[in-house]
């Protein structure tokens, strides 16, 4: 293996050249107090760290970069902490997700501008790892992904509490009159207690899961709930590898393969991963140059089996699968459908580092043979009400409507839903079909997790708890139910989704793979010609850049001048 001398060091040119640029960049870090002897000639690390005081998920990340720079101190590396846009999903509107690009740009560009050798990159809640990681792939300069771990369980009255899964079960009891005020506060107060993303399968489990699966976060890494001592641990280590990383020259390029890609889909089927994946996956394999079609991920979901029995789709949370033997246990159970030679973060391939793993609890991580499913966690759809696609988590839906037909109940947009979903006069049944439009990239926008739309209060009061429902939106990975998402063209840009009208038959049928809207083609072509597209409510800033460069869900959602072309460009220094 090739070892980078000093002189090769990217950080060199800043901090190496004995003229007037180099003098300028070596004294203003002796004006920071440090030696010449610290940063001259050695890796220089950015600890890209997305804390901030209003995002809980990340709440200990200032702490454990102290730890990550213990790592880099001790193998010879120079760290420096480097703040990135903090994406909090609980707090940022409309929707998080219009902000991944932003970070991705962020991460990007900040390891473009300065004199950084290599990375870790340090976050967990929902798009911060995709939009960390994009930007790193991007940038192609060596990264570990340190994910900041999920919360220990949540707790009310001895009983364990799921973030988002249970947030949606007691509004609903509570919806229907289940539920006292002072147990609802209970619930409140308990259902996140310690520092660390959502403790369910939503999101950020799953994408800090995928971040292993592919290889660029150091093994076992993903499963570490925050508040445990080992997670310091893993900090310490991501610190210590990514210098010798950089020696190595060991950049995602090289790691990110389509088989890497292909193991962090089987990987979110094994583990029942949330529908967000799918666009996050699509957007960072676009971002290496490599075309990820929908279709693939249908592929694999159909032999892959659901093993991973945490909430939403099964009955425990992640620190239970911690302490199961976490992902690596569960990757050791399904080796025969990974691809085991693709080489990963430190060092080694994926089948070393499941080397010795095993399962020590099957009612958390189940068998092959007695799976939570089958197969199939996700399960894509086309149409005529989804010519390029559209997905349903199979695992979170009732078996009862995964073949049905029924009659739309059409909301133009969010607002008209909270206004009519209630009302005692909505024409509304079981079998009625629920669509909600203009929630898509653009329609949001940002694509908002409104896709479990509120089954109407006065199907609740008759003991109805799940229907269909159809729209191009997103859903929380914490969610659950008969949720057909991310409807692609979404409705904004005239896809079919904006011709459905009330009483219109739609028919979904899973075990086929369809979405269909049963309205004659002639009728379909008079609405069209009818429509009126939306006008935008604002147009400036970011969301002006957002609103024209944007693409679709089944494109990933990113922008489309990041894809695949034109490097980042080395920044001259004169
Ligand atoms: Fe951050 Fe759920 S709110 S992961």
């Amino acid at each position: 293996m090739i070892r980078k001398k000093p002189e090769d060091l990217r950080s060199y040119r800043w901090f190496g050249p004995d003229t007037m640029r180099g003098f300028s960049h070596r004294s203003r870090m002796m004006q920071l107090g440090y030696r010449k002897e610290d940063f001259t000639g050695r890796p220089v690390i950015a600890i890209v760290n997305t804390w901030s005081e209003i995002n809980p998920c990340h709440a200990h990340l200032r702490e454990r970069a102290e730890a990550v720079k213990r790592g880099v101190w001790h193998a010879g590396g120079f760290p420096v902490e480097i703040p990135a846009f903090s994406i909090t999903e609980t707090y940022m509107k409309p929707s998080p997700m219009l902000y991944r690009n932003l970070l991705a740009m962020d991460t990007e560009e900040t390891l473009r501008s300065l004199p950084i050798d290599g990375a870790v990159l340090m976050g967990g809640c929902d798009k911060t790892t995709p939009g960390l990681l994009m930007g790193a792939i991007s940038m192609n300069l060596p990264a570990i992904f340190l994910p900041a771990g999920p919360m220990l369980r949540g707790n009310w009255n001895g009983k364990p509490l799921g973030s988002g899964t249970d947030l949606w079960k007691f509004w609903t009891e509570r919806c229907a009159g289940n539920l006292s005020d002072e147990d609802w506060n209970g619930v409140e107060s308990g259902i996140a207690r310690s520092p660390g993303f959502c403790m369910t399968m939503g999101t950020a489990a799953t994408m800090t899961a995928l971040a292993e699966a592919m290889g660029m976060t150091l093994p076992g890494g993903s499963s570490i709930p925050a508040a445990d001592s080992n997670h310091v641990r893993l900090a310490i280590d991501s610190g210590k590898r990514i210098v010798e990383m950089v020696w190595e020259d060991s950049k995602p390029d090289e790691i990110l393969t389509m088989a890497a890609i292909r193991n962090a889909i089987t990987v979110d089927m094994a583990i029942g991963g949330s529908t967000n994946a799918i666009i996050h996956l699509v957007a960072m394999a676009r971002r290496r140059g490599l075309d990820l079609p929908l279709s693939l991920f249908d592929e694999i979901a159909r032999h892959v089996p659901v093993l991973a029995n945490i909430r939403p789709s099964g009955e425990f949370l992640m620190e239970d699968f911690y302490y199961a033997g976490g992902l690596r246990a569960l990757m050791a159970e399904i080796p025969d459908l990974l691809h085991l030679d693709c080489r990963t973060v430190n060092g080694k391939t994926l089948g070393e580092n499941l080397d010795g793993a095993r399962v020590v609890n099957h009612d958390v991580i189940r068998t092959r043979e007695a799976p939570l499913a089958d197969s199939g966690g996700t399960a894509i759809l086309y149409g005529t009400l989804a010519p390029d696609g559209a997905v349903i988590k199979t695992v979170a839906s009732d078996p009862r409507f995964r073949q049905h037909t029924g009659p739309a109940v059409v909301f133009n947009d969010y607002r008209d839903l909270e206004a009519r979903i209630n009302r005692d006069d909505l024409n509304v049944t079981e079998s009625s079909v629920l669509v909600l439009r203009n929630a898509g990239p653009l329609g949001g926008p940002g694509m908002p997790e409104w896709g479990m739309l509120p089954i109407p209060q006065k199907l609740l009061r008759q003991g109805i708890r799940d229907m269909v429902r159809i729209s191009d939106a997103r859903m929380s990975g914490t969610s659950y139910g008969t949720c057909v998402l991310h409807v692609s063209p979404e409705s904004y840009v005239g896809g079919p989704l904006a011709l459905v009208q009330d009483g219109d038959a739609i028919t979904l049928d899973i075990p086929n793979r369809k979405l269909d809207l049963l309205v004659p083609e002639n009728e379909i072509e008079r609405r069209r010609s009818q429509w009126i597209p939306p006008i935008a409510q604002s147009n400036r800033g970011y969301l002006a850049l957002y609103r024209e460069r944007v693409t679709q869900a089944h494109q990933g959602c990113d922008f489309d001048f990041l894809g695949p072309g034109a490097s980042p460009l080395e920044p001259d220094i004169f």
